[in-house]
């Protein structure tokens, strides 16, 4: 379905359809981390990819809960955007050979998908309000906030030294 389909026409039903992008793309980073993880050599970069690969699965349960709560079945839709992020980042890594430098590019495509959490969710949690869905809202801005903290532990690390010690 794509985002311009007939099948949305209410605030409603673009609420959901953004809750089944979100969805998708939850998933999609549960599944690309391992290998981030893997080719991360700094210890505390690997450490936060580690811990937030288990706030991951907690926004995936979190979005389940979400769904059953609006009523909604529980449903993904393909997001191409987070796809092409993936993918890109998937490149970029691979393609390094330095272990620092391939520390700072994992940090920055790390960032690109928390980046792309933090506009879905801020998104959604407005909507939710809108739609008087407090109870979605409150779920949707818990896993706001635990983007927002997993960027800036992102941005902290790259300026304590992994960058530098790459440059
Ligand atoms: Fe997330
Ligand atoms: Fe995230």
């Amino acid at each position: 379905m794509g985002l311009f389909s007939k099948d949305i026409k209410t605030m409603d039903d673009l609420f959901v359809h953004t809750l089944q992008d979100i969805y998708y793309a939850e998933k999609q980073i549960h599944k690309s981390l391992p290998k981030m993880i893997e080719k991360a050599t700094d210890p505390q970069l690997k450490q936060g990819l580690e811990a937030h690969r288990g706030e991951t699965q907690g926004h995936i349960e979190r979005l389940e809960q979400v769904f059953r709560q609006h009523g909604a079945e529980v449903k993904a839709v393909n997001c191409p955007a987070i796809d092409g992020i993936l993918e890109e980042a998937d490149d970029l890594v691979g393609e390094v050979e330095d272990k620092q430098v391939t520390d700072a590019a994992i940090i920055a495509a790390a960032q690109a998908v928390e980046h792309y959490e933090i506009t879905r969710y801020g998104t959604l949690a407005a909507w939710a309000k809108q739609l008087g869905r407090e109870d979605c809202a409150a779920l949707l801005q818990q896993n706001l906030d635990e983007e927002f903290a997993a960027d800036s532990k992102l941005t902290k690390l790259a300026e304590s030294g992994v960058n530098r010690k790459a440059a």
